[in-house]
Order: C-alpha cells, then sequence, then structure tokens
C-alpha cells in the first residue's frame, strides 16, 4: 500500500491506497474551528495543529485498515505549494517514516492531487485516466485550467489575481458569514433570485485576447454593493439570499466563460473529459451547471466525490501513483511555498 500524507493547509490528512487506487481510509482531521474567529487560516495555528495530529492520524489509519507499517511500501507527501510551515511538518514527519522504514518518499506537487481527484472512487480501483483530459482547478488557492495528456499537465490558463474560493470566502467574510465562505454563500443562494440589473456585479474585460480568469474586481464590487444595500449575515434574509445567488452566479459565469473559449480553441483529437476539482467543485449549483454544460456539447464531464473536493490525502498518493519517475531519496525531498 501506499501512504499519503497531506498538510498543506488547514486539514491535515492521512490515506492509505492499494496499488490500483482504492482508497482503504482517507481520514481527515479538520481545523476550520480553530480559525474561525480570525475568518481565516492562521499559518502558525495551522502547523501546530498538524504537528500535533499527524502521528495519530497515521496510526488510526493503519488500524483502521488492519495493516501495520510492514504493508506500506511507499509513502506520497504533499511537498508544496502551500503555507510553508504546515507543508514542513508533512515533509518532516514523512522523511522521518521513510528513512526509519527504509521506504522510498514521493513528493507531490498539491495541484496534481487535485488534478487527478475526479479519478478517485468511493469504493473500488480508480476510474481509467483517458489519455487525454481538461482539468479545471478551482480551489481557495487556485483557479486553473489544465490539459492533461500522457501524464503531463500543459496550463492554458490561471487568474490574474485572486481565486474563486478565497473571493467567496472574502466576500462571506464582508458581510458577516462564517469561515469558509463557499459552502456559506451556496447555502443562501439556494433561495435566492438571480438579478444582475439589482446587483450590477463587474464582468472582467482584458484588451488582450487572455483567457485568464480575474475575480479581484467581482470581489472589490461585491462589497462595494454589500456596503451601499446593507447586506448583513445579520439582516434582512431575502435581500442577502438574491445578493448570494447572484455573486454566486457571476463568478461561475466567469469558469463558463473561459472554458467556452478554451474548448473552442482545441485541436483535435479532442480531450474525452472535462474534470473539475478542487473545494469549489464541491458547490451544487457549480456540479448541475458543469453536467448541463457537458450534456449541450456531448462532453463526458467528471466530477468528484464531494469528499476528494476539498483537501485530502487520498489524492495526495494517488497523484503518487501516476508518476513513473524513481522516488527519490527521502532526505531529498524539501517543502516547498511556490512551485511554478
Ligand atoms: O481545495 P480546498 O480545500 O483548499 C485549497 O487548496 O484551497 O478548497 C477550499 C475552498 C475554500 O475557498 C472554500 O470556500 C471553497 O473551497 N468551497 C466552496 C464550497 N466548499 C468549499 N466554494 C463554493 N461552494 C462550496 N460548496
Ligand atoms: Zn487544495
Amino acid at each position: 500500500m501506499i501512504l499519503g500524507i497531506e498538510t498543506s493547509c488547514d486539514e491535515t490528512s492521512v490515506a492509505l491506497l492499494e496499488q490500483d487506487g482504492s482508497v482503504r481510509v482517507n481520514l481527515i482531521a479538520w481545523q476550520i474551528e480553530r480559525h474561525r474567529p480570525f475568518g481565516g487560516v492562521v499559518p502558525e495555528i495551522a502547523s501546530r495543529e498538524h504537528l500535533q495530529h499527524l502521528f495519530p492520524l497515521a496510526g488510526r489509519a493503519l488500524a483502521d485498515a488492519h495493516a501495520s507499517w510492514s504493508d506500506v511500501d511507499r509513502i506520497a507527501v504533499t511537498a508544496g505549494p502551500g503555507l510553508i510551515g504546515a507543508l514542513l511538518v508533512g515533509v518532516a514527519g514523512a522523511q522521518g517514516l521513510a528513512y526509519a522504514l527504509g521506504i522510498p518518499l514521493v513528493a507531490v506537487n498539491h495541484l496534481e492531487g487535485h488534478l487527478y481527484s475526479p479519478y478517485l472512487q468511493r469504493e473500488g480501483p480508480s476510474i481509467p485516466l483517458p489519455p487525454r483530459f481538461l482539468s479545471m482547478v478551482i480551489s481557495g488557492g487556485h483557479s486553473q485550467i489544465y490539459d492533461v495528456a500522457g501524464g503531463r499537465a500543459a496550463m492554458l490558463n490561471r487568474t490574474r489575481d485572486d481565486a474563486i474560493g478565497e473571493t467567496f470566502d472574502k466576500v462571506a467574510k464582508f458581510i458577516g458569514l462564517p469561515y469558509p465562505g463557499g459552502p456559506q454563500i451556496e447555502k443562501h443562494a439556494s433561495g435566492g433570485t438571480i438579478d444582475r440589473k439589482r446587483f450590477p456585479l463587474p464582468v472582467p474585460q482584458f484588451k488582450d485576447e487572455s483567457l485568464d480568469f480575474s475575480y479581484s474586481g467581482i470581489k472589490a464590487g461585491a462589497i462595494r454593493i454589500a456596503r451601499q444595500m446593507n447586506i448583513r449575515a445579520d439582516g434582512d434574509p431575502k435581500l442577502l439570499a438574491d445578493f448570494c445567488a447572484t455573486f454566486q452566479d457571476a463568478l461561475f459565469a466567469q469558469l463558463f466563460d473561459r472554458l467556452d473559449a478554451i474548448w473552442s480553441r482545441l485541436q483535435t483529437p479532442m480531450p474525452v473529459d472535462v474534470a473539475v476539482a478542487g473545494g469549489v467543485a464541491a458547490n451544487g449549483t457549480l456540479r448541475e451547471k458543469m453536467l448541463d454544460w457537458g450534456r449541450r456539447r456531448g462532453v463526458n464531464v467528471r466530477l468528484p466525490e464531494k469528499r476528494y473536493c476539498t483537501d485530502n490525502a487520498a489524492m495526495i498518493a494517488f497523484a503518487a501513483l501516476q508518476q513513473t519517475a524513481e522516488a527519490a531519496d527521502p532526505r531529498r525531498v524539501s517543502a516547498r511555498s511556490r512551485i511554478a
């Protein structure tokens, strides 16, 4: 089995996977309550929490899988990008384990974990990866579309400023909704009416033919509107619902605008699937819209199980299984907060 470790942000996670991608266990220690009073992740608190939870969680993962350390023949750890202190806890822990057990350690790029996560199944072996697929990674730190073929991922676009999940979180925080904002906005949006005239959110325009995302304009516009119209978490519920529905719709409209533009420019042979990954992929409205997008074009849309949308170690171990390169000497693996 391969043991996965993920500590790049505010979730400590340990998973055990078989070589065929079956997930034996995927445990997550959530820290949301510890960060909530601050309205966002506090890096130092995250590092300390990881330190406290990592080894007990690894022990529990083995116990839950009725396995022992001798059943683990490889370790995969998120080496970046992420919070450097948080990453260091996972990487140092994984190095210690790999070195002590005399087994290889695989350094995994956190984004690669998200990229492949739609192919993990709740039970049984993973879905075979198609020869080519698009993967849209939308989370608190990323908004990017990749073209993945033969184990290589080429980035087709990225955000010029804020990530989509970050935009959800910041606007939610401004109106007084608890962290993380994405699920909160989704909840309130469900009873609301979309009205772009009443809530005139800006549509980002670039002078060049760019396919990039940009969310800072919508963020600033949403905050301005919320201030002017006195939209508050504890205020008029209908006003809040309509605002959330319109704001969420504007965020997603941009995703589809860029996805359409990218799709129309691709050359044959076309990608087999369009996959969506990352925390924002847990959003029910987006999942419906994505499936609808695929139906209208005859494209297969692959959505991750909700449990594999937000950060988890199963996707990290799974990404390691896709790597063909030799695993590194554990002492040579290092944490990096940014990866180009
Ligand atoms: O992938 P993730 O756990 O961490 C990063 O790598 O960033 O994503 C967390 C992000 C947060 O911004 C959170 O607000 C957003 O995903 N998120 C959602 C939903 N669930 C989580 N955004 C919209 N709707 C949701 N249901
Ligand atoms: Zn993530």
